[in-house]
């Protein structure tokens, strides 16, 4: 017994000091891990101790990015790898391979005095290696939550691709469709652009940067770059106070208040001062204003564009300028690297403001866990990319966003008896033009075409033959006759055209949104063969639609869809799938009559005041898009007439699915201010919900108005204003007017 006892006290005294020992051990451990590795301590903590650790070259280095080759050439990749300097605070990251990543963040890692980790940056905008649709065409689908799905699925393939921050949203309000980056927004509305702008970052960043497979979001391109003159790209943009506030700053305010990481600061000039050395939308509202606390990268060359706008006469002063107006890193122009140590010299660069730079810079890094955790998995492409739930994702945001503009005669769905299909035009058997611009990693090979996807809709069930008819452009009519016999084979005439992907993005404005002539002159040669005509018009802006209008029964348009596009035009034209886009942006009738958006300001005459050769109405509104159902709405009910400004007001409405297929409506709620001391837009959207109603089944939508947040409206200094007085809700067809009282 007694021995018992001793022997179990010494095990208990054996136990005990090797517990002890390991945790006086791992104390000791852990108190050689410099603070900035130590992964226990907060996050400012570190970042302090790192500071205070880097020279003023180290830092410098920090506010430099470069680009990481040319291409994703492996012998590119290589030499550049050894050129670049181990020290450097981002590269623009071509490549798709994790281990080339983890080569280089091992550079970074072992080869640097202090080991910090290169943040790797790309475009990922509408789809990393699985290509969704244009953020236009996305915005057509009103549905937030599949636009974060889709995001959420574009971070995942990123990071496992070695990339850890995307050049994205884009949340430019847009409203020239000449402008060619318009297919990179989310359209012309701004609350529009707000919803989506925390949509995507929310699938981008997921609920914490730190996750594995979260990737930094960047707001661009920080402020007002669609006002561009006349549409053309990088030009002097006039955007007044009023509308920089009203029209531009909300997208932003939404995104910065959802989290984002960082913001790019755009190529063009704000009234006189550039949105690259911009103190007051840089540093005054981001920084002081809405506490933003990560970082602005300036666009590709925005520093040194300074010097063509008249801003700055060399490249010392670009620096100077962009840095203190708070641009904290300088995209692939390299000039901050070469001037900032010399302007701290000559102590016209604090070096307080250059730490706060290094700081939020630094931040960014350890939010994103690369500190800690700077090597990404090696996984198979087949591991990384098309898997199941991306594919899935990207067949229904195309449908989605495929807006039915058009339905003569219920030339769409195409009767379940046709047995010869015409598929015509440049676009049917075309893979590269149906990714849009910017399409990330995406390759053309695994793109589905329109013809691909009938082929398979109708396996067994019709025949679909093929004519190219004409090419995009051009004055070759050869094919007109071949596509006419085709076409007088067939039961129905399916048209395949509009813009090549080169046609929109970057630097691709046109000077007209009407097709080419070619494309026209098909349709009409086409109609000699009496059958109806389908136009499956694929578009990266809203385009002139002129005669193709009327000689077309039936229009669909169908964006740039992506990868998984042809199985969904197929299934819309079928009626296996059920249209259900609305236009997130006009549909002008002449290219002249832009700028026509939903929400211009009235006329001081209101029934005049347009041209007098065409109507003042465009071809298509902002919120248009046609079901094969149909959705009856009773009258709206408000909560009451009358509301005080610290009351809220709610409004609902019953909807019923009258036709006879399942749908999907987006139902949109305007406010409208007749009297203000600013004038107000003649509506402006405020809510939307989508929600799928069965054949027959009746939904209840509901709109909570919350006086400040709906009916107020900024001043020229970004203060919001309450005024009381009449409103109107709109919806559909209906307006209800209420009264806002002190
Ligand atoms: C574009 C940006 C893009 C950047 C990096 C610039 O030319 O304007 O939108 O993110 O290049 O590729």
């Amino acid at each position: 017994m007694i021995k018992t006892s001793f022997y179990k006290q010494l095990t208990i005294l054996a136990v005990s000091f090797v517990l002890s020992s390991t945790i006086v051990i791992t104390a000791l451990a852990q108190a050689t891990v410099l603070p900035y590795k130590n992964k226990s301590l907060p996050i400012e903590q570190r970042i302090k101790d790192l500071l205070k650790r880097m020279t003023l070259e180290e830092k410098i280095l920090q506010t430099n990015q470069w680009t990481y080759g040319k291409n994703a050439n492996e012998n590119n990749i290589e030499a550049s790898k050894k050129a670049v300097r181990p020290e450097i605070g981002s590269l623009i990251y071509r490549s798709i391979s994790p281990v080339y990543r983890n080569d280089i963040m091992r550079k970074a890692i072992n080869e640097s005095r202090l080991g910090i980790p290169i943040l790797m940056g790309f475009d990922v905008i509408h789809g990393y290696r699985t290509v969704y649709p244009i953020p236009l065409a996305q915005a057509c689908s009103f549905n937030t939550e599949l636009v974060t799905q889709a995001c959420a699925v574009a971070a995942k393939e990123s990071r496992l691709s070695g990339v850890d921050w995307t050049f994205s949203p884009m949340i430019d309000v847009a409203r020239d469709a000449r402008w060619g980056r318009v297919s990179e927004g989310y359209g012309e509305d701004t609350y529009t652009n707000s919803m989506f702008s925390v949509a995507s970052v929310k699938g981008y960043q997921g609920k914490s940067l730190s996750d594995p497979y979260s990737i930094a979001a960047c707001l661009k391109h920080y402020i007002g770059y669609s006002l561009s003159e006349g549409g053309r790209d990088y030009r002097y943009a006039d955007v007044s106070a009023q509308t920089l506030w009203e029209t531009f700053m909300p997208p932003y305010e939404a995104g910065v208040k959802a989290g984002a990481a960082t913001l790019m600061s755009g190529f063009n000039d704000i009234s006189g001062i550039p949105a690259s050395a911009n103190p007051y939308t840089l540093t005054d509202i981001l920084k002081k204003r809405w506490k933003h606390d990560g970082f602005v990268v300036s666009d590709w060359g925005s520093v040194i564009n300074l010097i063509p706008q008249g801003f700055a006469k060399d490249n010392k002063e670009a620096t100077l300028k962009s840095f203190m107006a708070g641009v904290e890193m300088d995209m692939v122009d390299n000039v901050y690297v070469e001037n900032l140590e010399q302007l701290v010299k000559e102590n016209k660069i604090p070096i307080a403001k250059i730490d706060e730079a290094v700081r939020r810079i630094l931040r960014i890094k350890f939010r994103l866990g690369l500190f800690d955790k700077p090597y990404v998995e090696e996984l198979s492409e087949k591991d990384r990319y098309y898997q199941p739930e991306s594919m899935a994702i990207a067949a229904r945001l195309a449908e989605e966003s495929m807006v039915l503009l058009k339905n003569k005669q219920h030339a769409l769905p195409v009767s379940k008896d046709v047995k010869n299909i015409a598929l015509i035009g440049p676009l049917a058997k075309n893979k590269v033009d149906l990714m849009g611009s910017w399409e990330g990693q995406g390759i053309a090979d695994v793109v589905e075409t329109i013809y691909e996807g009938f082929e398979k809709e109708y396996k067994g069930k019709a025949n679909i033959l093929y004519a190219k008819g004409c090419d995009f452009d051009g004055i070759n009519e050869a094919d007109f006759e071949a596509a006419l016999a085709v076409a007088q084979q067939s039961d129905v005439v399916v048209l395949c055209m509009g813009e090549m992907k080169k046609w929109s993005g970057e630097n691709a404005s046109r000077s007209t949104i009407a097709l080419p002539a070619i494309q026209e002159r098909l349709v009409s040669y086409l109609k000699k063969s009496g059958k109806p005509i389908v136009l499956l018009l694929s578009s990266g802006r809203p385009v002139e639609l002129g005669k193709l209008d009327t000689l077309s029964d039936a229009i669909l348009e169908i964006w740039q869809p992506g990868i998984a596009g042809g199985s969904s035009v197929a299934g819309l034209v079928s009626g296996r799938l059920n249209p259900s886009g609305k236009l997130a942006i006009t549909f002008p009738l002449t290219t002249g009559q832009i700028p026509t958006y939903y929400n211009m300001r009235q006329s001081a005459r209101p029934k005049l005041g347009g041209y007098q050769d065409i109507s003042s109405e465009p071809k298509y509104w902002f919120g248009h898009g046609l079901s094969y159902t149909t959705f009856s709405y009773d009258s709206v009910k408000i909560s009451s007439k009358t509301i005080k400004k610290n009351q809220k007001l709610t409004a609902q409405i019953n909807i019923t699915n009258t036709g006879n297929m399942d749908g999907k409506e987006t139902v949109m709620w305007f406010i409208s201010d007749p009297v203000a001391s600013i004038t107000r837009p003649m509506k402006e959207l405020k809510f939307f919900e989508k929600k799928t109603l069965k054949v027959g089944e009746k939904m209840t939508f509901k709109f909570e108005i919350d006086p400040m947040r709906d009916l107020s409206f900024p001043d020229a200094n970004g203060n919001r204003v309450l005024e009381s007085g009449d409103f109107y809700i709109s919806i559909n067809n209906q307006k209800i007017k209420f009264e806002l009282v002190d």
